[in-house]
């Protein structure tokens, strides 16, 4: 019998000692060779008992090999003429394209890496409950694992939405039944849900001037016009929107700790948000992203809450209590288009990731989601207090919003320099101008979280930040 050699072209180092398996390292090796163009289209691979022989490792390896290069259409079987390298690859097997950056502009970079000092919208990672957390992942994972092989219910798992349902009656006072309660991948697909189901192509919505960025963007691509309706010390300025768009559709809000600025919305302006949106038909989309995450005092009820709040949709977000990482959060619909926005939930976008969902009904459950919140809440006060009072002698009249500090530049420094140089020494404060849609009215300074500075490496991130003002 013949045996085929391996080809000169297909070198194949193999490390046994190294943390990737045999078998993928033969696989990289491969498909690198025929990627590469060293196997060129219509060439022969050695046949599976050869090549096992001469690596020497099981045939089994290089049948799993061979199956996953043919089903990745870079081989393929050619009865007694042998397994060859495919005539014309799949685009996506040559990677010298140039990578499409562009479209992500407005998120901040690199994504899943650790978060940097001043970053906004991530908690304190170091604070984490990663034990007790992985302690559910793993029970949430074997229950899951036993589940019956069959649709999930798209609204979200049951027992979580009911400890959904009991947290919002007491952290926000908001009174809704667990069917109420969609489950989402957090505020942006909750979003997406609403203006998808409310037909909000075409029309127009409220933004608070300043206001969330991704919301900005969200309607710009659903092709939803944007009023925007400036923001003062008592929050929104209702009798503006009511000016300027009488007849929107929306009026996208955070009343209970405006974003960025942190002021949470007056009760006169609440009353009279309503009252629009009752007398005009408008919906008002609540976003609740802090919860009762507020480190001043005790929050606010929820918008929702109480009488008068039927044109209220209320949105909540795991990010910002637990971590974005888990991609959870909530949409509390109100009865008259609960059954429209669970009917597009279940068709486009139904509740993500069931393992995440019962690990999260665990932790609430057990008490550990308010625990964390508590210790949070002590912890963010005490680097608020301590930034500021790093960073008021370089920026006087910094001041807290949110779980950060909103720092005024003096009128000749730019924002955008100070920033830009920032990120290049690791740290990641935003200007407060990013979250104007018209950059002529915004406030002139910067937007620094407090979460993640530690005490190790908050004198140090105040330090770098002054030295950089100073230049500017
Ligand atoms: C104002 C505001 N709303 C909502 C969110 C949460 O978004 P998501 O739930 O999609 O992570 C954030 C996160 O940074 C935010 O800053």
């Amino acid at each position: 019998m013949t045996s085929t050699k391996i080809p000169n072209a297909l070198a194949i180092d193999i490390n046994r000692a190294a943390a990737a398996p045999v078998g993928e390292q033969i696989y990289a090796s491969v498909r690198q060779a025929i990627v590469d163009g060293r196997l060129v289209p219509g060439a022969r691979l050695p046949s599976g008992r050869d090549l096992a022989a001469q690596l020497g490792v099981a045939r089994g390896t290089v049948r799993v090999v061979y199956d996953r290069l043919t089903a990745e259409n870079l081989v393929f079987g050619a009865g007694p003429a042998g397994t060859r390298v495919c005539a014309q690859l799949p685009l996506s097997a040559t990677h010298d394209e140039v990578p499409l950056d562009g479209p992500l502009a407005v998120f901040h970079r690199p994504f899943s890496s650790a978060p940097q000092p001043f970053q906004m919208g991530v908690p304190a990672h170091d604070a984490f409950p990663a034990k007790v957390w992985a302690r559910m992942r793993t029970r949430a994972v074997r229950a899951d694992a036993a589940a019956y092989a069959t649709y999930a219910d798209p609204r979200g798992e049951p027992a979580l939405r009911e400890q959904i349902a009991a947290l919002l009656a007491v952290s926000r006072q908001l009174q809704c039944h667990p069917d109420q309660i969609i489950v989402t991948s957090g505020y942006r697909q909750g979003l997406m849900l609403v203006l998808t189901a409310l037909h909000a192509h075409g029309r127009t919505a409220w933004l608070e001037e300043p206001g969330y960025p991704l919301a900005r963007r969200a309607l710009e691509l659903a092709d939803i016009a944007i009023a925007p309706v400036p923001v003062d010390e008592q929050g929104l300025r209702v009798a503006d929107g009511i000016v300027s768009a009488p007849d929107a559709l929306l009026a996208l809000v955070s009343p209970s700790q405006q974003a960025p600025l942190g002021m949470p919305l007056s009760a006169a302006r609440r009353h009279a948000l309503l009252d629009w949106a009752t007398s005009t038909g408008a919906w008002i989309i609540e976003d609740d992203y802090l919860g009762d995450l507020q480190l001043e005092g005790r929050a606010t009820a929820a918008l929702a809450a109480g009488d008068g709040a039927e044109r209220v949709i209320h949105m909540g977000t795991f990010s910002k209590s637990m971590s974005p990482a888990l991609g959870l959060g909530f949409v509390v619909a109100p009865r008259a288009i609960a059954e429209r926005l669970i009917e597009v939930a279940a068709i486009l976008c139904p509740a993500p990731n069931r393992t995440t969902q019962l690990a999260v009904t665990e932790f609430v459950a057990d008490g550990h989601f308010l625990r964390h919140l508590r210790q949070m809440k002590a912890l963010y006060t005490e680097r608020r207090n301590h930034a500021l009072a790093c960073i008021t002698p370089f920026l006087p009249g910094t001041r807290a919003a949110g779980l950060g500090l909103i720092a005024p530049l003096p009128p000749s420094t730019d924002a955008n320099a100070v920033v830009g140089m920032a990120r290049a020494q690791g740290l990641a404060p935003e200007a407060l101008s990013k979250w104007y849609l018209q950059s002529s009215h915004a406030q002139h300074g910067l937007l620094l979280s407090v979460t993640n500075l530690r005490p190790d490496n908050l004198e140090a991130a105040c330090a770098t930040l002054a030295d950089i003002v100073g230049l500017h």
